[in-house]
């Protein structure tokens, strides 16, 4: 399916727009039981392949550097041929992001040092986390720095290195930034880039399920919310790319699962495609009401991705020694008020319950158990995903707000390169 994505463009995304003017937006939702490739090697294959795509060592020719099926590669690529585009913060937003918040700039690549690589970028992961880094103040990570190009995970093809590490050909996940092309040392406190294998799942499931959203679904769930087979467990964002995940783990260690989320086709598809048991559309019924209809027997875990009303309504109806996941709170994130807390809180105290924050950067070394478990799955046919890609680098601007507008469906990828 693909439809045009209207946007307005800045006086500096313009001249680029030029050459582009149109954006096609293609969904795709596919069973990662499908591939080809997948289907070829069984579950421990599978995973045995990722974590060699991580860790594997290459060739230490200089320029030329192993190929994941084997070879040696070679590039005489001049880097300084190339030109970069780049989306840079130019001021801290009030409210919802401005166009006038960003510049696109066009510069020349610089020759490759030793050590370094030359990544083109091919996805972005478009993530709600965004708008939090665009502010000043202290956080989990610092600030973008005004000037500085926009942080943004990616996947990109290394295509030009230096690096004893990658090889050109090597498919790459890291923090690429909102570029066309990443250039920098090839060591973990630059891009921290990995190796990531597109015969064993599309490469935009890399930046979803087994991504950073399904790192932070399955050990938010797992670890903070410690849901137990039989319990009822919510979630917000349901249909999102955190909560998509969040309820098909929940709904495989036997929870009851209820999703909440935007209008009947994204609560459609959480019920008929994922199997949540139920899933409650706020924006057209009431939350207090969909509770009580599809959890009778209260809310022993709640997921919270949006926060706002929505945590302060579910804190109404949690049982004895609930957890509540707070994990983001996307209703807020633009507000210029200041974050509206819940004033439901009391119902921790009187219900012995617990609300615990969760920061995915913290499980970073326990990533592979999420992987191994996912994989599972996903070989059986059990578990899915979905991701909604947005064409083209220029639409990045518009793109991004289509999460606070709820226009994604399903984890928002930017393509931005050819594979
Ligand atoms: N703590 C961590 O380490 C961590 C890591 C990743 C993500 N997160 C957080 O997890 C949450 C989900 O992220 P994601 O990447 O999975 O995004 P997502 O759910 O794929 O996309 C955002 C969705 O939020 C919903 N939304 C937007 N405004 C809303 C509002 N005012 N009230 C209720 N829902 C609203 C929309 O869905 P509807 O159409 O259903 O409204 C929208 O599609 C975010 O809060 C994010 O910051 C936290």
């Amino acid at each position: 399916m693909a439809r045009l994505l209207q946007r307005k463009k800045s006086s500096s995304v313009k001249k680029y727009a030029q050459e582009k003017s149109t954006t096609v937006r293609v969904i795709i939702c596919r069973d990662f039981a499908k591939p080809a490739g997948a289907r070829l090697v069984g579950f421990f294959g599978w995973f045995l392949m990722i974590l060699i795509t991580l860790g594997r060592a290459t060739c230490k020719i200089k320029n030329a550097t192993a190929h994941p099926q084997g070879e040696c590669m070679t590039t005489n690529l001049s880097t300084t041929q190339l030109i970069n585009q780049q989306f840079r913060l130019a001021a801290r937003p009030q409210g919802m992001p401005k166009d006038s918040d960003w510049q696109f700039t066009e510069v020349p690549l610089t020759e490759l040092n030793d050590g370094e690589i030359l990544v083109e970028t091919i996805y972005l992961s478009l993530d709600p986390a965004m708008r939090g880094w665009m502010n000043d103040g202290k956080s989990y990570i610092r600030p973008v720095g005004i000037g500085e190009v926009m942080r943004a995970g990616g996947i990109g093809k290394v295509i030009a290195s230096k690096s004893p590490r990658f090889a050109v050909g090597d498919y790459v996940s890291g923090g690429t930034g909102v570029q066309k092309y990443w250039q920098g040392a090839a060591d973990d406190k630059h891009g921290g880039f990995y190796k990531v294998d597109p015969r064993l799942a599309p490469l935009p499931k890399y930046l979803n399920a087994l991504g950073m959203p399904g790192m932070t679904a399955y050990f938010g769930l797992l670890d903070v919310g410690l849901p137990k087979a039989g319990e009822t467990v919510v979630v917000s964002g349901a249909a999102g790319a955190v909560g998509m995940t969040v309820g098909q783990v929940a709904k495989h260690k036997g929870c009851r699962v209820v999703g909440i989320a935007g209008g009947p086709d994204k609560c459609d598809f959480v019920v008929k495609e994922l199997g949540f048991d139920a899933c409650i559309d706020y924006k057209n019924q009431s939350v207090k009401d969909g509770l009580k209809e599809h959890c009778p027997k209260g809310v022993d875990v709640y997921f919270d991705n949006v926060g706002g009303d929505i945590l302060d309504t579910v804190l109404t109806r949690i049982n004895m020694k609930a957890r509540i996941v707070i994990c983001g709170a996307i209703s807020q994130y633009n507000n210029t008020e200041p974050v509206k807390g819940p004033s439901n809180y009391l119902s921790l105290l009187v219900n012995r319950a617990r609300m615990e924050g969760i920061v995915v950067f913290d499980y970073a070394p326990r990533y592979g158990e999420a992987v191994a478990e996912m994989a599972k799955w996903m070989q059986e046919g059990s578990f899915k995903s979905r991701e909604d890609i947005v064409q083209g680098l220029q639409a990045f601007p518009q793109s991004l707000l289509m999460l606070f507008e709820g226009k994604n469906f399903g984890k928002l990828v930017l393509q931005v390169g050819q594979e």
